[in-house]
C-alpha cells in the first residue's frame, strides 16, 4: 500500500495495554501511517508519566488507544490525559478503546464501552482538541480472573477481523475524515454510567485484592518490574498487590511459572460476607442501638457498610498473604482457585496471527 494524501505531518499514538490488544491496534494504525508517509510516533503511557508536548506540532494528529476497564478508560489513561495542557493549535485527535470481544460459533460478540470513549473525549475537547475518530475495537477479552482465556483459533480469527477493521478506520482518519462509529453505542454507554462509576470508585480497589502468588512463585521479580503502575512489591519474599493496581492482567498472564491466581472460593466467601451478611448485621445493630429513622438511618448505614466492607476486604487480603506461607493453606487456596487448573488458559495478544 502506498497512499499519500494525508493532511497530517505527524501522528503520535499514545497507548496503554495490559496484555497487548491496545498495543496491536496502535501498531496497526502506525503501519498505515507509515504507508501514507506520515511521520509516526508510538508512545507507551505505562512508561511515560506525561506526554512530551514539544513533539506536538500544529499539524500533528494525536491518537489514544487503551483497553476498557469496568466500562471506563483505565485510570492511568485518564490521569495522562488530564495532565496534557490545553493547546492553542487545536490539534485533532482520535480515541480507540479495545473491548472484550468474543466469538460464539461464527458470530463475533462485541464488548461494552460505558464511559471508555466518552470521558477521554470530553476531557480532550474541554482542553481544546478536536475529535475526529471515536470507535471501539473488539479484540479478545483478557479478563482471565473471570473466565479462561479464549482458544488460540478463536483469538486468531478475532484478530484477523479486528486488524481489517482498524486498517479501514486508520485510512479514513489519517486522510482527514471523521469516523464516529462509537456513537452508535451511546444509549447503552450512558445507561452503563452508574456501573462505570461504581467500578472506578470501588470495584477496582476490591479487584486489586484478588491476586495471590502460590508456591510456584520463584521470586523472579518480573511481575514487580513489568507492572505499568508499580502496583506490586515484594513482601515476605512474595509479590503483594497494592491498591494502585489497574487490573490490567499483565502480571497474571505473563508470570513465567503461572504462579499468580485469583482465589475464587476465598474471594466469594469474603464478598458474600461483606455484601450479603454484613448489611444484615449492620441493620440489626442500628435498629437495636439507635432511634434513627429514614434518611439519617440510611446515611449511617451506607457509611458503616462502606467502611466495614473495605476494612474486611483489605484486612482479609493482608491475612491471606501471611497465611500463604503455611503449606496446607497455600495448597487449599491454590486448588480452590479455578485459575490454577490447566483448562483455565492465560491470555496474551498474539505477536503473529496471519
Ligand atoms: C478488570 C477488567 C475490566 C474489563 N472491563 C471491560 C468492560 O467493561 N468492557 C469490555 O468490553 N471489556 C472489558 N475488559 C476487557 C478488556 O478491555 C479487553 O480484553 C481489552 O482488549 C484488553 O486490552 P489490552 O490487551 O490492551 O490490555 C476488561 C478487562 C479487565 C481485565
Ligand atoms: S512473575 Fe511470577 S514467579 Fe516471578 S515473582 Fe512474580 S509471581 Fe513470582
Ligand atoms: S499489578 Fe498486575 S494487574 Fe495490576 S496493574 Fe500491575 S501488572 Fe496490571
Amino acid at each position: 500500500m502506498n497512499i499519500k494524501n494525508s493532511k497530517f505531518d505527524k501522528v503520535i499514538i499514545h497507548y496503554f495495554s495490559g496484555t497487548g490488544n491496545a498495543k496491536s491496534v496502535a501498531h496497526w494504525i502506525g503501519d498505515i501511517a507509515n504507508d501514507m508517509d506520515i511521520n509516526i510516533q508510538i508512545v507507551n503511557i505505562g512508561r511515560h508519566e506525561k506526554a512530551n508536548e514539544k513533539e506536538i506540532t500544529e499539524n500533528t494528529l494525536l491518537g489514544f488507544c487503551y483497553p476498557t476497564h469496568g466500562f471506563n478508560a483505565p485510570p492511568i489513561v485518564i490521569k495522562y490525559l488530564w495532565k496534557l495542557s490545553a493547546l492553542k493549535s487545536k490539534n485533532k485527535f482520535f480515541v480507540v478503546n479495545t473491548r472484550a470481544g468474543l466469538k460464539m460459533s461464527k458470530v463475533f460478540i462485541p464488548g461494552l464501552s460505558g464511559l471508555a470513549l466518552l470521558l477521554p473525549s470530553i476531557i480532550l475537547i474541554l482542553k481544546g482538541f478536536r475529535l475526529i475518530g471515536y470507535r471501539s475495537i473488539d479484540l479478545p477479552s483478557n479478563w482471565i480472573s473471570l473466565h479462561p482465556g479464549l482458544k488460540e483459533k478463536v483469538i486468531r480469527s478475532i484478530f484477523v477481523r479486528c486488524k481489517r477493521i482498524t486498517e479501514g478506520f486508520s485510512l479514513k482518519i489519517l486522510s482527514g475524515n471523521n469516523v464516529f462509529t462509537g456513537f452508535w453505542w451511546l444509549p447503552i454507554d450512558l445507561a452503563l454510567i452508574p456501573i462505570s462509576l461504581g467500578y472506578y470508585f470501588y470495584g477496582r480497589f476490591a479487584l486489586s485484592k484478588t491476586f495471590i502468588a502460590t508456591s510456584n512463585c520463584n521470586g523472579c521479580n518480573l511481575c514487580v518490574e513489568n507492572c505499568p503502575v508499580n502496583a506490586i512489591y515484594m513482601k515476605d519474599g512474595k509479590p503483594y498487590w497494592s491498591y494502585k493496581c489497574e487490573s490490567c492482567m499483565h502480571c497474571m498472564n505473563y508470570c513465567p511459572t503461572r504462579a499468580i491466581e485469583t482465589p475464587h472460593t476465598f474471594t466469594a466467601i469474603i464478598w458474600w460476607f461483606s455484601f450479603a451478611m454484613l448489611p444484615l448485621i449492620i441493620i440489626d445493630l442500628l435498629t437495636h442501638l439507635t432511634d434513627f429513622t429514614g434518611l439519617e438511618f440510611k446515611l449511617i448505614y451506607d457509611i458503616l457498610l462502606l467502611i466495614l466492607s473495605i476494612s474486611i476486604i483489605f484486612s482479609s487480603y493482608w491475612l491471606i498473604h501471611k497465611l500463604m506461607n503455611i503449606k496446607v493453606f497455600s495448597k487449599i487456596m491454590k486448588y480452590t482457585s479455578l485459575t490454577s487448573y490447566k483448562f483455565w488458559r492465560r491470555y496474551k495478544a498474539p505477536k503473529k496471527f496471519d
